[in-house]
């Protein structure tokens, strides 16, 4: 899994209890996984169908910088379903995971369309590095 993506916790992501707010969480990991379904697909017409039990791990803090780490682990005909965790950058205590995300293709009418696509891309494919694409 690679984990692209880090965030620095802020006042403005907290709760009411001091510890980071699982809505700025769940916004931040919605984001990543459509963006890495884009890039998986190749197309911008992507929305999320489904998102599995989540389970909020350890709670993280102020000043805390945390990373999001997602991997595709299937591909549908018109689906790509992905894993995500979440871990303290530092610590690598984990923070979240989400078992399975459901991003769903769809074609210029708005409907689901085949993507045509079986397994992950690399960048190396394209550029010559292992991180995924
Ligand atoms: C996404 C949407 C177009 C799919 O329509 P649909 O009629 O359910 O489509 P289908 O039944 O053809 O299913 C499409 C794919 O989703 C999968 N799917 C459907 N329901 C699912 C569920 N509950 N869990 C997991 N996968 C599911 C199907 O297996 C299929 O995948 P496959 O082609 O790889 O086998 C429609 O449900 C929708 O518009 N939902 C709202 C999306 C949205 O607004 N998201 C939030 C903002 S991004």
């Amino acid at each position: 899994m690679n984990f692209h993506t880090r965030k620095w916790v802020k006042p403005e992501d907290l709760n009411p209890n001091g510890t980071l707010f699982g809505g700025s969480l769940l916004r931040w990991i919605d984001e990543e996984a459509a963006i890495y379904a884009i890039v998986q697909l190749g197309n911008q017409r992507v929305v999320t169908k489904y998102i599995s039990e989540i389970n909020f791990v350890s709670a993280s803090r102020q000043g805390d910088i945390i990373e999001l780490g997602i991997t595709a682990t299937e591909f549908g005909r018109t689906s790509i379903t992905l894993t995500c965790e979440v871990r303290n950058k530092i610590t690598r205590k984990s923070i979240l995971t989400v078992d399975k995300l459901v991003f769903v293709n769809l074609g210029e009418d708005g409907l689901p369309a085949p993507h045509g696509r079986t397994q992950i891309r690399y960048i190396k494919d394209q550029f010559g590095t292992e991180d995924q694409a």
